[in-house]
């Protein structure tokens, strides 16, 4: 395990410790990881900053086969929870907890629309609505993709990031962070700011959540990704 993010070149972030810890997996899951689940030295990057204190819960959301939450599991003293909206990736999530006999993680099969936000400490999100924008760039086929989703889930994502207490750590790996509320600020950057932290620092103001400022905002796609914007 790398001890610094600075010891990586960012853009070989895939590494041979990703090859080995994804032979856990069904092939053709495994073939999906290095565009669509988290390599291991960003997992463990992103546990430190998300894990303050000992049973700190976090929430991936949208898991996938729960490579996030399995890494984090095996490096930290947090809980992690992995929600995920299609089912073979939740039972391969499952399996693979099981295989490694790792306890302190758990994965859910539902739907963003249906989580209670409170129930968690800290939030990780890898680019989970971005199937529904880049049309030709998709898991599979098994779940409903549109540009409207992709609206509706990450605005409903900053409602309820917003609700949470001043202090609320969230770690994004990749995209703009539409789902970032302004009442959040960007406290650390790594990995040529494909990963960032980002701490809610004040109560929310409507009036400037309103206005969905996000100027100061870059993106980074995985892999073979492009930017949405100049795409749409
Ligand atoms: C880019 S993958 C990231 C997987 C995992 N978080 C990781 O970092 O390895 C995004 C995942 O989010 C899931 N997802 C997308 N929209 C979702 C929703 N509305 N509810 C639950 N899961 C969702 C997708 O099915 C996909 O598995």
């Amino acid at each position: 395990m790398p001890e610094t993010a600075e010891a990586l070149d960012p853009d070989e972030v895939t590494s041979v410790e990703d090859e080995k810890f994804d032979r856990i997996y069904p092939a053709q899951i495994r073939e999906l990881s290095s565009v669509f689940w988290t390599p291991v030295a960003i997992a463990a990057e992103a546990a430190k900053l998300l894990v303050t204190t000992p049973g700190t819960h976090v929430l991936d959301i949208g898991c996938g086969p729960g490579k996030f939450c399995l890494v984090a599991a095996s490096l930290t003293e947090g809980r992690f929870t992995g929600i995920e909206q299609r089912g073979d990736l939740v039972a391969a999530a499952a399996a693979a907890a099981a295989e490694l006999s790792l306890s302190g993680v758990q994965f859910l099969h539902a739907n963003v629309m249906e989580i209670a936000f409170a129930d968690y400490d800290a939030f990780y999100l890898f680019n989970p609505f971005e199937e529904n924008i880049f049309g030709g760039h998709k898991i599979d086929s098994s779940v409903p993709l549109s540009p409207e989703l992709f609206k509706r889930y990450s605005s409903h994502v900053a409602t309820e990031l917003a609700a949470r207490p001043v202090g609320t750590r969230v770690v994004t790996y990749m995209g703009y962070a539409d789902e970032i509320p302004a009442c959040y600020s960007c406290e650390s950057a790594l990995f040529r700011d494909d990963l960032k932290l980002w701490v809610k620092n004040r109560e929310p103001d409507l009036a400037l959540e309103h206005l969905t400022l996000s100027a100061t905002r870059s993106y980074r796609g995985s892999i073979g990704w492009s930017s949405p914007r100049n795409s749409a």
